[in-house]
């Protein structure tokens, strides 16, 4: 039986979108839920196009309700993936998937991570401060932003008239080609484990 993912997103889903399409070629695992907590996420067209069924929840039925698990067990989800989801994760969902939560971080953590550094925020900072590379993160989940454990990172050089906008596009080629293949390799890890 293939393992099914759950995707986390709150805005564009351009990693979402990746995650599914390739995981409709693997033979370990499929996308079989997309959750968001933004009712105008542009993640929602994305897996209606692609067929994955879509939740949408509030901020306030992630903390206080069982709607988000409710949803996670429906779908039989073995494995949780944050991409672009920019709420805390909750501590009672993070207890019943034990190491098989996995996040992306559009930087080189422990640099430009925490509370309120995402998306074009990051990249922002990393041309502000000359940085001469940048790069991906992608780690488990634990009840901090960005803390867990790192699985692995990649790199790309930021070149000195870099705009954000095209540190942007340097790291969304890096999150399309590693994010899956990471996330594949986890699943197979613990599949012999
Ligand atoms: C990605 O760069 C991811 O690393 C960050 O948010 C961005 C989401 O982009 N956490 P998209 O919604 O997948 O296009």
């Amino acid at each position: 039986m293939k393992k099914q993912i759950a995707v986390f997103a709150s805005g564009n889903g351009s990693n979402a979108e990746n995650l599914i399409t390739y995981f409709n070629n693997s033979k370990i695992a499929q996308v079989g839920l997309v959750l968001t907590n933004n009712p105008d996420a542009g993640v929602i067209q994305r897996a209606k196009r692609l067929n994955v069924p879509v939740c949408v929840f509030s901020k306030k039925e992630l903390q206080n309700s069982t709607k988000v698990e409710e949803a996670l067990k429906s779908h039989q989800i073995d494995w949780i993936v944050l991409a672009g989801f920019l709420l805390l994760f909750p501590q009672k969902i993070i207890q019943s998937f034990p190491n098989k939560i996995i996040n992306i971080h559009p930087a080189l953590l422990p640099k430009y991570g925490g509370k309120g550094m995402y998306g074009m925020r990051v990249h922002k900072t990393v041309a502000e401060n000359k940085e001469t590379e940048t790069g991906i993160t992608i780690h488990f989940v634990n009840e901090n932003y960005d803390e867990g454990k790192i699985i692995f990172q990649s790199k790309t050089d930021v070149k000195r008239n870099d705009t954000p906008e095209d540190i942007a596009a340097k790291i969304h080629q890096l999150e399309y080609k590693w994010f899956p293949k990471v996330i594949e390799e986890q699943i197979k890890i613990e599949g012999f484990q």
